[in-house]
Protein backbone atom coordinates (compact mmCIF):
# COMPACT_ATOMS: atom_id res chain seq x y z
CA UNK A 1 0.00 0.00 0.00
CA UNK A 2 1.55 3.51 -1.20
CA UNK A 3 1.17 5.76 2.16
CA UNK A 4 3.06 8.54 2.98
CA UNK A 5 4.66 9.79 6.45
CA UNK A 6 1.46 11.32 7.62
CA UNK A 7 -0.70 8.67 6.63
CA UNK A 8 -2.28 9.82 3.64
CA UNK A 9 -3.03 7.09 0.95
CA UNK A 10 -4.90 7.39 -2.43
CA UNK A 11 -8.57 6.50 -2.44
CA UNK A 12 -10.02 8.79 -5.07
CA UNK A 13 -9.23 8.49 -8.56
CA UNK A 14 -10.17 11.57 -11.26
CA UNK A 15 -10.07 10.71 -14.68
CA UNK A 16 -9.93 13.35 -17.04
CA UNK A 17 -11.69 11.76 -20.21
CA UNK A 18 -10.26 14.47 -22.73
CA UNK A 19 -8.91 18.14 -22.39
CA UNK A 20 -11.38 19.34 -24.66
CA UNK A 21 -14.17 22.37 -23.40
CA UNK A 22 -17.30 23.42 -24.99
CA UNK A 23 -17.09 26.64 -22.89
CA UNK A 24 -14.27 28.70 -22.35
CA UNK A 25 -14.44 30.14 -18.83
CA UNK A 26 -12.32 33.16 -17.89
CA UNK A 27 -11.28 31.97 -15.06
CA UNK A 28 -10.19 28.42 -16.55
CA UNK A 29 -8.63 30.08 -19.62
CA UNK A 30 -7.23 33.29 -20.81
CA UNK A 31 -8.68 35.10 -24.19
CA UNK A 32 -11.60 32.44 -24.81
CA UNK A 33 -9.35 30.31 -26.38
CA UNK A 34 -11.38 27.24 -26.87
CA UNK A 35 -9.82 24.10 -25.88
CA UNK A 36 -8.88 21.07 -27.59
CA UNK A 37 -8.36 17.61 -27.15
CA UNK A 38 -4.61 16.73 -26.52
CA UNK A 39 -2.64 15.04 -29.35
CA UNK A 40 -2.09 11.94 -27.63
CA UNK A 41 -5.35 11.01 -25.91
CA UNK A 42 -5.69 7.53 -24.49
CA UNK A 43 -8.42 5.51 -26.03
CA UNK A 44 -11.84 4.72 -23.53
CA UNK A 45 -10.38 1.29 -23.75
CA UNK A 46 -6.66 2.23 -22.44
CA UNK A 47 -8.59 4.48 -19.39
CA UNK A 48 -10.49 1.78 -18.44
CA UNK A 49 -7.40 -0.55 -18.13
CA UNK A 50 -5.49 2.25 -16.06
CA UNK A 51 -8.78 2.55 -13.84
CA UNK A 52 -8.75 -1.18 -13.16
CA UNK A 53 -4.82 -1.23 -12.49
CA UNK A 54 -5.28 1.41 -10.17
CA UNK A 55 -8.30 -0.12 -8.11
CA UNK A 56 -5.14 -2.98 -7.43
CA UNK A 57 -2.46 -1.40 -6.88
CA UNK A 58 -3.40 2.02 -5.32
CA UNK A 59 -6.45 1.08 -3.94
CA UNK A 60 -9.01 3.15 -5.73
CA UNK A 61 -12.40 3.03 -4.14
CA UNK A 62 -14.30 6.50 -5.52
CA UNK A 63 -14.04 7.33 -9.10
CA UNK A 64 -15.12 10.75 -10.74
CA UNK A 65 -15.26 11.95 -14.32
CA UNK A 66 -13.93 14.76 -15.76
CA UNK A 67 -12.40 16.51 -18.55
CA UNK A 68 -12.06 18.78 -20.00
CA UNK A 69 -15.68 18.61 -20.36
CA UNK A 70 -16.45 14.54 -19.93
CA UNK A 71 -19.52 14.61 -22.25
CA UNK A 72 -17.94 16.22 -25.50
CA UNK A 73 -15.97 13.02 -26.00
CA UNK A 74 -17.17 9.91 -27.70
CA UNK A 75 -15.43 7.96 -25.30
CA UNK A 76 -17.79 8.62 -22.28
CA UNK A 77 -20.40 6.02 -22.71
CA UNK A 78 -18.20 3.36 -22.90
CA UNK A 79 -16.05 4.32 -20.31
CA UNK A 80 -19.04 5.13 -18.45
CA UNK A 81 -19.81 1.27 -18.64
CA UNK A 82 -16.49 -0.16 -18.48
CA UNK A 83 -16.04 1.66 -14.96
CA UNK A 84 -19.87 1.01 -13.84
CA UNK A 85 -18.90 -2.82 -13.91
CA UNK A 86 -16.09 -2.41 -11.45
CA UNK A 87 -17.70 -2.78 -8.01
CA UNK A 88 -16.29 0.69 -6.98
CA UNK A 89 -18.02 2.14 -3.85
CA UNK A 90 -18.70 5.33 -5.85
CA UNK A 91 -18.90 6.78 -9.35
CA UNK A 92 -19.82 10.22 -10.34
CA UNK A 93 -18.76 12.62 -12.67
CA UNK A 94 -18.28 16.78 -13.27
CA UNK A 95 -20.15 18.30 -16.43
CA UNK A 96 -20.79 21.94 -17.56
CA UNK A 97 -24.27 20.07 -18.28
CA UNK A 98 -24.53 21.52 -22.17
CA UNK A 99 -25.01 17.51 -23.27
CA UNK A 100 -26.35 16.14 -20.44
CA UNK A 101 -29.58 16.50 -21.05
CA UNK A 102 -29.45 13.22 -23.62
CA UNK A 103 -27.42 11.25 -21.48
CA UNK A 104 -29.74 10.86 -18.54
CA UNK A 105 -31.35 7.58 -20.09
CA UNK A 106 -27.62 5.96 -20.18
CA UNK A 107 -26.98 7.25 -16.55
CA UNK A 108 -29.82 5.73 -15.26
CA UNK A 109 -29.74 2.35 -17.04
CA UNK A 110 -25.92 2.15 -15.86
CA UNK A 111 -26.84 3.20 -12.51
CA UNK A 112 -25.15 6.63 -11.74
CA UNK A 113 -26.49 8.01 -8.39
CA UNK A 114 -25.34 11.41 -8.53
CA UNK A 115 -23.76 14.05 -10.69
CA UNK A 116 -21.93 17.54 -10.41
CA UNK A 117 -22.73 20.13 -12.43
CA UNK A 118 -20.91 23.51 -13.00
CA UNK A 119 -22.78 26.63 -13.08
CA UNK A 120 -21.79 29.94 -11.62
CA UNK A 121 -24.37 32.02 -12.37
CA UNK A 122 -28.82 32.04 -13.56
CA UNK A 123 -28.51 35.12 -15.82
CA UNK A 124 -28.40 34.63 -19.28
CA UNK A 125 -26.08 37.10 -19.89
CA UNK A 126 -23.59 36.83 -17.51
CA UNK A 127 -23.25 33.11 -17.89
CA UNK A 128 -22.44 33.93 -21.53
CA UNK A 129 -19.82 36.08 -20.35
CA UNK A 130 -17.98 33.67 -17.91
CA UNK A 131 -18.19 30.28 -19.80
CA UNK A 132 -18.01 32.33 -23.63
CA UNK A 133 -19.76 29.14 -24.48
CA UNK A 134 -22.75 26.99 -23.94
CA UNK A 135 -26.23 28.37 -23.20
CA UNK A 136 -27.82 28.96 -19.99
CA UNK A 137 -31.38 26.80 -20.50
CA UNK A 138 -29.86 24.02 -21.82
CA UNK A 139 -27.87 23.78 -18.56
CA UNK A 140 -30.97 23.99 -16.60
CA UNK A 141 -33.08 21.87 -18.41
CA UNK A 142 -30.30 19.47 -17.90
CA UNK A 143 -30.84 19.53 -14.28
CA UNK A 144 -34.73 19.36 -14.27
CA UNK A 145 -33.87 16.28 -15.94
CA UNK A 146 -31.80 14.39 -13.93
CA UNK A 147 -33.66 15.41 -10.77
CA UNK A 148 -37.03 13.69 -12.27
CA UNK A 149 -34.74 10.76 -12.94
CA UNK A 150 -33.85 10.80 -9.24
CA UNK A 151 -30.14 11.59 -9.99
CA UNK A 152 -28.71 13.56 -7.34
CA UNK A 153 -27.84 16.88 -8.51
CA UNK A 154 -24.67 18.69 -6.93
CA UNK A 155 -24.06 22.74 -8.18
CA UNK A 156 -20.09 23.92 -8.09
CA UNK A 157 -20.18 27.27 -8.63
CA UNK A 158 -16.42 29.30 -8.33
CA UNK A 159 -17.79 33.11 -7.12
CA UNK A 160 -16.24 35.29 -8.69
CA UNK A 161 -16.30 39.39 -6.96
CA UNK A 162 -16.37 40.57 -10.23
CA UNK A 163 -18.50 38.08 -12.24
CA UNK A 164 -21.15 36.28 -9.94
CA UNK A 165 -21.04 37.62 -6.47
CA UNK A 166 -24.76 38.74 -6.55
CA UNK A 167 -25.88 35.85 -7.92
CA UNK A 168 -25.01 33.88 -4.81
CA UNK A 169 -28.37 34.36 -3.20
CA UNK A 170 -30.32 33.61 -6.18
CA UNK A 171 -28.13 30.33 -6.66
CA UNK A 172 -29.03 29.22 -2.68
CA UNK A 173 -32.88 30.03 -3.54
CA UNK A 174 -32.74 27.98 -6.99
CA UNK A 175 -31.04 25.40 -5.14
CA UNK A 176 -32.80 25.09 -1.91
CA UNK A 177 -35.89 24.82 -3.90
CA UNK A 178 -34.66 21.74 -5.44
CA UNK A 179 -33.27 19.87 -2.94
CA UNK A 180 -29.94 20.17 -4.93
CA UNK A 181 -26.90 20.95 -2.53
CA UNK A 182 -24.85 23.90 -3.96
CA UNK A 183 -20.89 24.09 -3.71
CA UNK A 184 -19.15 27.32 -3.44
CA UNK A 185 -15.35 26.64 -5.02
CA UNK A 186 -13.23 28.95 -3.71
CA UNK A 187 -11.30 30.25 -6.36
CA UNK A 188 -7.74 28.12 -6.90
CA UNK A 189 -4.60 29.94 -8.73
CA UNK A 190 -4.61 27.89 -11.19
CA UNK A 191 -3.25 28.07 -14.82
CA UNK A 192 -2.96 31.89 -15.98
CA UNK A 193 -4.37 32.59 -12.65
CA UNK A 194 -1.03 31.40 -10.89
CA UNK A 195 0.55 34.57 -11.06
CA UNK A 196 -2.06 37.33 -12.25
CA UNK A 197 -3.81 40.30 -10.56
CA UNK A 198 -7.46 38.98 -11.46
CA UNK A 199 -6.93 36.23 -8.89
CA UNK A 200 -6.75 39.19 -5.92
CA UNK A 201 -9.59 40.80 -8.15
CA UNK A 202 -11.87 37.87 -8.17
CA UNK A 203 -11.70 36.08 -4.84
CA UNK A 204 -14.13 35.89 -2.81
CA UNK A 205 -13.27 33.80 0.10
CA UNK A 206 -15.61 32.13 2.59
CA UNK A 207 -15.97 34.40 5.10
CA UNK A 208 -17.19 36.86 2.47
CA UNK A 209 -19.60 34.22 1.05
CA UNK A 210 -21.41 33.23 4.70
CA UNK A 211 -21.55 37.06 5.10
CA UNK A 212 -23.40 36.95 2.00
CA UNK A 213 -25.45 34.15 2.71
CA UNK A 214 -26.27 34.98 6.37
CA UNK A 215 -27.68 38.42 5.18
CA UNK A 216 -31.02 35.64 3.99
CA UNK A 217 -30.48 32.48 5.43
CA UNK A 218 -29.52 30.41 9.04
CA UNK A 219 -26.90 28.35 8.59
CA UNK A 220 -25.31 25.93 10.73
CA UNK A 221 -21.64 24.22 10.22
CA UNK A 222 -22.18 20.31 9.97
CA UNK A 223 -19.48 17.33 9.87
CA UNK A 224 -18.48 16.19 6.78
CA UNK A 225 -16.51 12.88 6.24
CA UNK A 226 -12.74 13.07 7.16
CA UNK A 227 -11.37 13.27 3.61
CA UNK A 228 -14.17 15.66 2.28
CA UNK A 229 -12.78 18.36 0.41
CA UNK A 230 -16.38 20.74 1.54
CA UNK A 231 -16.58 22.32 4.79
CA UNK A 232 -20.49 21.95 4.76
CA UNK A 233 -23.44 23.89 6.23
CA UNK A 234 -27.23 23.19 6.90
CA UNK A 235 -29.71 26.00 6.34
CA UNK A 236 -32.26 26.22 8.62
CA UNK A 237 -35.79 28.10 9.08
CA UNK A 238 -36.87 29.92 12.47
CA UNK A 239 -38.50 26.58 13.87
CA UNK A 240 -34.81 24.72 13.28
CA UNK A 241 -36.36 22.56 10.65
CA UNK A 242 -33.28 22.00 8.08
CA UNK A 243 -34.28 23.65 4.62
CA UNK A 244 -31.21 22.07 2.92
CA UNK A 245 -27.24 21.77 2.77
CA UNK A 246 -24.54 23.62 1.22
CA UNK A 247 -20.53 23.37 1.12
CA UNK A 248 -17.60 25.75 0.55
CA UNK A 249 -14.84 24.18 -0.92
CA UNK A 250 -12.19 26.39 1.18
CA UNK A 251 -8.80 25.64 -0.73
CA UNK A 252 -7.71 29.07 0.63
CA UNK A 253 -9.45 29.60 3.71
CA UNK A 254 -9.09 26.27 5.28
CA UNK A 255 -6.67 24.17 2.92
CA UNK A 256 -7.29 20.22 3.23
CA UNK A 257 -4.39 19.12 2.06
CA UNK A 258 -3.50 16.76 4.97
CA UNK A 259 -6.57 14.85 4.34
CA UNK A 260 -6.23 14.55 0.47
CA UNK A 261 -6.74 11.04 -1.09
CA UNK A 262 -6.95 12.26 -4.95
CA UNK A 263 -5.19 10.92 -7.65
CA UNK A 264 -5.55 12.48 -10.82
CA UNK A 265 -5.13 10.57 -14.31
CA UNK A 266 -5.01 12.92 -17.29
CA UNK A 267 -6.27 11.80 -20.60
CA UNK A 268 -3.04 12.19 -22.06
CA UNK A 269 -1.56 9.29 -19.70
CA UNK A 270 0.12 11.21 -16.50
CA UNK A 271 -0.79 10.77 -12.84
CA UNK A 272 -0.83 14.01 -10.78
CA UNK A 273 -0.52 13.52 -7.30
CA UNK A 274 -1.28 17.05 -6.61
CA UNK A 275 -3.38 20.01 -7.76
CA UNK A 276 -0.92 22.55 -6.64
CA UNK A 277 2.36 20.51 -8.21
CA UNK A 278 3.51 20.89 -11.90
CA UNK A 279 4.94 17.27 -11.37
CA UNK A 280 3.37 15.02 -13.57
CA UNK A 281 4.42 10.92 -13.98
CA UNK A 282 4.21 9.56 -17.54
CA UNK A 283 1.89 6.00 -17.54
CA UNK A 284 0.84 5.79 -20.82
CA UNK A 285 3.36 3.32 -22.13
CA UNK A 286 2.66 1.31 -19.28
CA UNK A 287 -1.25 1.13 -19.52
CA UNK A 288 -0.35 -0.41 -23.16
CA UNK A 289 2.23 -2.93 -21.65
CA UNK A 290 2.45 -5.98 -20.43
CA UNK A 291 0.77 -6.59 -16.77
CA UNK A 292 3.32 -7.39 -15.06
CA UNK A 293 5.44 -4.64 -15.85
CA UNK A 294 2.39 -1.93 -16.02
CA UNK A 295 1.67 -2.80 -12.36
CA UNK A 296 5.45 -2.40 -10.99
CA UNK A 297 5.57 0.46 -13.02
CA UNK A 298 2.53 2.22 -11.87
CA UNK A 299 4.06 1.37 -7.77
CA UNK A 300 7.08 3.71 -8.97
CA UNK A 301 4.47 6.29 -10.32
CA UNK A 302 2.46 6.45 -7.09
CA UNK A 303 5.02 6.54 -5.04
CA UNK A 304 6.84 9.79 -6.97
CA UNK A 305 3.22 11.07 -7.38
CA UNK A 306 2.51 10.57 -3.46
CA UNK A 307 5.75 12.72 -2.71
CA UNK A 308 3.88 15.51 -5.12
CA UNK A 309 1.13 16.41 -2.32
CA UNK A 310 1.73 19.54 -0.25
CA UNK A 311 1.75 19.44 3.64
CA UNK A 312 -0.63 21.84 4.35
CA UNK A 313 -2.08 24.23 1.56
CA UNK A 314 -2.62 24.74 -1.86
CA UNK A 315 0.10 26.99 -3.31
CA UNK A 316 -1.14 27.19 -7.22
CA UNK A 317 0.15 25.79 -9.69
CA UNK A 318 0.42 25.96 -13.32
CA UNK A 319 -1.39 23.22 -14.39
CA UNK A 320 -4.89 24.05 -15.71
CA UNK A 321 -7.90 22.72 -14.04
CA UNK A 322 -9.13 21.93 -17.55
CA UNK A 323 -6.63 19.50 -18.44
CA UNK A 324 -7.47 17.65 -15.15
CA UNK A 325 -10.72 18.61 -14.49
CA UNK A 326 -10.07 19.73 -10.63
N1 LIG B 1 -10.66 27.79 -9.34
C1 LIG B 1 -11.75 27.16 -8.82
N2 LIG B 1 -12.55 26.35 -9.52
C2 LIG B 1 -12.24 26.16 -10.80
N3 LIG B 1 -12.86 25.41 -11.74
C3 LIG B 1 -12.15 25.53 -12.89
N4 LIG B 1 -11.11 26.35 -12.73
C4 LIG B 1 -11.14 26.78 -11.43
C5 LIG B 1 -10.33 27.62 -10.63
N5 LIG B 1 -9.25 28.25 -11.12
C6 LIG B 1 -14.05 24.63 -11.46
C7 LIG B 1 -15.07 24.59 -12.57
C8 LIG B 1 -15.77 23.27 -12.32
C9 LIG B 1 -14.80 22.47 -11.48
C10 LIG B 1 -14.40 21.20 -12.12
O1 LIG B 1 -13.68 23.28 -11.27
O2 LIG B 1 -15.98 25.64 -12.48
O3 LIG B 1 -16.95 23.42 -11.58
Amino acid sequence: MIVDHTGRRFRNLRVSLTAACNYACTYCVPDGQRLLRARDELSADELLRGVELLIEVAGIEKLRITGGEPLVTPKFDPFLEGVMAMGLDDVSFTTNGQLLENKVPLLAACGVKRVNVSLDTLHPERFRQIARGGDLDTVLRSIERCVDAGIQVKLNMVPLKTGNADQILPMMDYALERGIELRFIELMRMGHLAHSAAFDRDFLGMDELLTIIGGRYRYNRTDAAWDSTAVRFDVRDDEERVLGQFGVIANESEPFCSTCTRLRLSADGYLHGCLSSSNRHAVAELLRGPREEAVAGLEAALWRAMGDKQDVAFTGGATVMKLIGG
